[in-house]
């Protein structure tokens, strides 16, 4: 465990779509996204979250910002409950960049209009105040003056998600939830927008859950990793840990499945790709099916992220981890 109190405690969050039932009196199917996750974020890391689509890491995200109500859990900043009343100050500190640059910006405002909002609503600044601060905030995300005064429509992808940075770095955020922030861009846009973000950390002090369904990009920015899978962390490490040695075959097989120069993504032989049902989840561990060291103890009951801990944070929901090399 760290030393340092974690500014963003993450305790038992869960969240089920659909439920109850119809007028009719039927019940409706319910969908588990997210089942239990328990994570600290402590000040100044870059938290890594990564797995494949559909493994619950934008529900998670969209929590962390108040986008999405947890169905049960809590989410504690500063030790502060965020989803409690009156937290819109708390809510300020976290902060959000979307996937989709283009998409996530309103084409009826201007970037000015869109960059000011948060300094209206969320830090009540005045207009003097906010127009010496988005001076410097195009300039922090290397954007020009002019483009104030233009819509969403007539910038780049990699420009729209500088402008999305800058929308989020305009609320003075401590942490910033980054949410695949390049995977809609080309590769040489991908590295611009990486460096950004790194040189933005370093100048603000800011703490960055960065959340990526492709392992190199996570490898490539993160301090720690956490790897999920069907809606739950399977396993923790301090990223270098994490890719030299890692302990739940679940990451193995993504690190193994990383495209490496002059080779295609593939799926090493043998694995099915299948997941469980999320509208009816096995008892026990969600990786069974496609594992390759399953046991019959493994069926039995979802094993916690802590049955396999190696301290510093190494820890794995594996009853027959890998061992270390
Ligand atoms: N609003 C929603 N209504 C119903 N199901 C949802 C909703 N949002 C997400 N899901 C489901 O929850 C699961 C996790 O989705 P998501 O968090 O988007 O995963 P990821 O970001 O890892 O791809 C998926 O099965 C998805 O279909
Ligand atoms: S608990 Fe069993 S099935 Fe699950 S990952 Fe570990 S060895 Fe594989
Ligand atoms: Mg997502």
């Amino acid at each position: 465990m760290s030393a340092v109190a974690p500014l963003i405690e993450i305790r038992d969050l869960a969240r089920t779509f659909g439920g109850g039932r119809t007028i009719f009196g039927t019940r409706k199917p319910q969908l588990t996204a997210l089942r239990g996750v328990s994570l600290d974020l402590v000040q100044g890391e870059t938290l890594g979250i990564v797995g494949e689509s559909g493994c619950g890491k934008s529900t998670l995200a969209r929590m962390l910002v108040g986008l999405e109500r947890p169905t049960s859990g809590a989410i504690r900043l500063d030790g502060e409950d965020l989803s409690s009343s009156g937290t819109k100050a708390l809510a300020r500190r976290v902060q959000y960049v979307f996937q989709d640059p283009v998409s996530s910006l309103n084409p009826r405002q201007t970037i000015r209009e869109i960059l000011e909002a948060p300094m209206r609503h969320l830090l009540g600044l005045g207009r003097a105040e906010r127009e010496a601060r988005l001076k410097k905030l195009v300039d922090d995300v290397n954007l020009r003056p002019e483009f104030l005064e233009r819509y969403p429509h007539e910038f780049s992808g990699g420009q729209a998600q500088r402008i999305g940075i800058a929308r989020a770095l305009a609320a003075e955020p401590d942490v910033v939830v980054l949410d695949e922030p390049v995977s809609a861009l080309d590769v040489s846009v991908q590295a611009q927008v990486l460096n950004l973000l790194d040189r933005l950390k370093r100048e603000r002090g800011l703490t960055y859950v960065f959340i990526s369904h492709d392992l190199a990009v996570v490898e490539s920015v993160a301090t720690r990793v956490a790897v999920m899978y069907f809606g739950a962390v399977v396993e923790t490490a301090p990223a270098r840990k994490m890719f030299q040695a890692p302990l739940h075959p679940y990451t193995k097989l993504l690190i193994d499945s990383a495209p490496v120069p002059n080779r295609k993504r593939e799926r090493p032989a043998g694995d099915t790709g299948e997941l469980p049902d999320p509208y009816d989840p096995p008892p026990g561990c969600p990786f069974a099916a496609r594992c390759p060291r399953v046991e019959a103890d493994c069926r039995e009951a979802m094993p916690p992220l802590d049955v396999k801990d190696l301290g510093e944070g190494h820890r794995a929901a594996c009853i027959h981890p890998l061992s270390r090399q």
